[in-house]
């Protein structure tokens, strides 16, 4: 039977979840693929330090440059993380006519136009499930399965880690830094576990879905990103009480006018939408195409084994390529939609919070405000304090730009019966 000669960089918590279930699954994929996929060579360039799975030290290799020095190797899986290594590591693997196989999404999104538009100059796919969404194949889905249809929307709780601290946050009232911790101790977090809590993992995401919905390369300074810092359990507890769950959201949409919106940031979610009930480290995206409709993808996020199910299947995608290739290198740019549209255009309800005076006339001016900026009211609630005493102020508003909101919030600000910083949400529609 035909072997396909596999390289690995990075024997960490992913690289190990490869490894371990390449070895578990070795017949079934043999039947399934047709061909034999050999992990011969693992670059680690520590082989000291113990580890929770063993390193196979008769096949490692100090640096992955090993690896693509290696003709027997097809395929070279790049999970090392970081960006400067692997950017140089995936370029010469394609030069060097090796299949890549990555599940590195900051890499991509920051440089993807450089790496496919390499793929498709050498003729040498590049493939990326495990890049979003962890075990769940919406890479796949949106670039074959829904190949007929333009996207409108996309909704994606899209990190692992933030959905599993707001989660613990909400349910067990634990603090922010014990369910990191946990999410850590899970293999759910990344190296640098900031890219999780400030939303730039899920932006990755974001922007790599975008581009391979929307055909050209998003370019990550022009997208809106926040995190999930910013949530107190003051916030969680009011958004319980009107109905709404806090989730981290990647925010997708076609404009009417060929534009597109990219974000991510914490929005009120409506305890009817399906998203809201999506919890701990899962992640749901839910796509909605001009001829399939809606449709909505859930699973694990993040941690070992659905990860390494993802690279597991972008192996036996490389083996297919490799043993029938066909004109396909991993991302098709095209010209139909390629305009971002600005944050500040972006069109949604609102969840306003602000420490006020508890005195007569003081809602009358926050609403003054908000009507001069063409804001309405939907709701207020303002807890029972002193009179005299800092009061809590919560505000739902109707649709209004982002634009809007911060001009209205810089007003706000200034105001003399303003207590503190406000804080405010997008509210998410209810389907
Ligand atoms: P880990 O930090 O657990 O593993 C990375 C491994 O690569 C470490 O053993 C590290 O060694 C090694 N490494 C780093 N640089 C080099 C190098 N230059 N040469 C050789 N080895 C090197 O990360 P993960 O396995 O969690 O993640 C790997 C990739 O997968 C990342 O891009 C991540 O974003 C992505 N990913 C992770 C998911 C998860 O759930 N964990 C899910 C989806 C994607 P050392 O420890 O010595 O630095
Ligand atoms: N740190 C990421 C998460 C890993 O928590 O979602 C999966 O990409």
């Amino acid at each position: 039977m035909r072997e396909v000669g596999i390289g690995l960089a990075g024997f960490g918590t992913v690289g190990a979840g490869v490894y371990l279930n390449l070895e578990k699954n070795r017949e079934l994929l043999r039947e399934r693929i047709g061909c034999d996929l050999v992990l011969r060579k693992i670059a680690e360039r520590d082989t000291l330090r113990p580890r929770p799975v063993p390193l196979p030290l008769d096949r490692v290799v100090p640096d992955w440059r090993d690896l693509l020095d290696d003709p027997s190797l097809d395929v070279v899986i790049e999970l090392m993380g970081g960006i400067e290594q692997p950017r140089q590591m995936i370029l010469e693997a394609i030069q060097r006519g090796k299949m890549v196989v990555t599940a590195n999404k900051a890499l991509l999104a920051e440089h993807g136009a450089e790496i496919f538009g390499l793929a498709v100059e050498k003729r040498v796919p590049v493939f990326y499930e495990a890049a979003v969404a962890g075990g769940i194949p919406i890479i796949k889905s949106v670039r074959e399965a829904f190949v007929g249809n333009h996207f409108l929307r996309v909704r994606g709780i899209v990190n692992g880690t933030s959905n599993y601290i707001l989660t613990r946050m909400a349910e067990s009232g634990m603090d922010f830094a014990s369910a990191l911790r946990e999410a850590q101790e899970a293999g759910y977090a990344e190296a640098n576990p900031a890219l999780d809590v400030n939303g730039w993992d899920a932006g990755h995401k974001a922007i790599i879905l975008a581009s391979l919905a929307y055909g050209f390369w998003v370019p990550s300074q022009d997208v809106l990103v926040e995190g999930i810092e910013k949530v107190t359990p003051a916030d969680s507890r009011f958004a319980a009480q009107l109905g709404y769950t806090i989730k981290l959201l990647a925010c997708i949409d076609a404009c009417a006018d060929g534009s597109v919106e990219v974000s991510v940031q914490p929005s009120f979610v409506p305890n009817g939408n399906i998203l809201a009930s999506v919890n701990g480290v899962f992640n749901a995206i839910a796509v909605r195409g001009d001829v399939v409709g809606d449709t909505l993808f859930y699973g694990r996020g993040a941690g070992q084994d659905p990860t390494a199910s993802s690279v597991i299947g972008d192996l036996a995608d490389a083996a297919n390529a490799l043993l029938s290739p066909r004109s396909f290198y991993g991302f098709v740019p095209h010209g139909l939609y390629g305009k971002l549209r600005p944050a500040s255009e972006m069109v949604s309800p609102f969840y306003l919070r602000l420490g006020v005076e508890d005195r007569p006339g003081v809602l009358a001016r926050i609403a003054g405000v908000l009507g001069e900026e063409g804001i309405g009211n939907s709701s207020v609630i303002q807890p029972e304090s002193q009179e005299g005493e800092e009061a809590s102020l919560n505000l739902m508003v109707h649709d209004a730009t982002r634009g809007q909101m911060l001009s209205a919030l810089e007003k706000i600000r200034s105001l003399d019966c303003v207590r503190g910083e406000p804080a405010f949400y997008r509210v998410e529609a209810s389907a």
